[in-house]
């Protein structure tokens, strides 16, 4: 399996999840601490790893890039068995200071690297079984605001992915996308990003627990949706927001 964004939450914990289960997980992230650190949580008897791991760092921005890193999975691998593309970024934005080339930094991680991988990956995914989940985001078609690009770059790769998966039934390859609500991970934990914004717009939207999720959370459902149980769930928009966009 080829995993994006392994080195930090919801990506890491697909990748300790799997590994648990026995997957081979071939792991990216640009963060090579975050990658050692899953390793070794992996490895714990506790999280029970009778899968691999395997460790890849790359930074994902870039055609080239992305097309690097798929032929060095497609070199580990083989057969691709599923391609999960987890890694994100978010900035925080009001429209009065945004600059064009957050939206192009944004787009080229959010959704250019997934679309890359998909393309270069297709060849080597099984017919029949194959699966893609692109980890998308409740703001792809709900209000998130001074999140513009963000959002924009999440609605995007919720349309690609309804799209790809009509054009890939036939080889019945599935795509799935994935929206996970607010989750406790580095990429919402700093607060400094959210100087000068009303945050209690973000805090009114946890209506289970009054937090956001836990990474485990949505990896569970992340590995329920490729797996055999999910083998019937094609081309639609799971979210997993404890009711936060209900
Ligand atoms: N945390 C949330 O509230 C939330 C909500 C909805 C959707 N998501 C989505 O879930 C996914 C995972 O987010 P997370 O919350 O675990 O964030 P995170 O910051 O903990 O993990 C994201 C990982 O992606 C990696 N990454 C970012 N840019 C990269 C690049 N150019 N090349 C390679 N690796 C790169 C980072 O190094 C990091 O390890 C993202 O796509 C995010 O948009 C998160």
């Amino acid at each position: 399996m080829l995993l994006t964004g392994a080195g930090s939450g919801i990506g890491r914990a697909t990748a300790v999840r799997l590994i648990a289960e026995g997957a081979t997980v071939f792991g990216v992230d640009r963060d090579e601490t975050g990658l050692a650190e899953t390793g070794r949580i992996a490895a714990e008897p506790v999280a029970g790893g009778g899968g691999r791991w395997i460790a890849h760092r790359a930074d994902l921005s870039g055609e080239e890039a992305a097309a690097g890193v798929a032929a060095a999975a497609v070199a580990e691998l083989g057969r691709v068995d599923a391609l999960l593309n987890v890694a994100g970024v978010l900035r925080v934005t009001p429209m009065e200071s945004l600059r064009l080339d957050d939206y192009r930094d944004i787009f080229a991680v959010n959704l250019f690297a997934p679309v890359v991988l998909c393309r270069e990956v297709l060849p080597h995914i099984p017919d029949g079984t194959g699966v893609i989940v692109n980890v998308t985001s409740t703001a792809a078609t709900k209000a998130h605001p001074w999140m513009t690009g963000y959002a924009a770059s999440k609605g995007a790769l919720l349309s690609f992915s309804i799209s790809l998966a009509a054009e890939l039934a036939p080889r019945r390859i599935r795509v799935v996308p994935v929206s996970p609500g607010g989750v406790a991970t580095p990429l919402t934990a700093d607060k400094s990003t959210y100087a000068g914004i009303d945050t209690s717009w973000y805090a009114r939207t946890y209506p289970l627990w009054g937090a956001p999720g836990r990474p485990e959370d949505i990896a569970g459902t992340i590995v329920f949706v490729a797996s055999d149980d999910g083998a019937y769930l094609n081309g639609v928009e799971v979210r997993v927001d404890g009711g936060s966009h209900s």
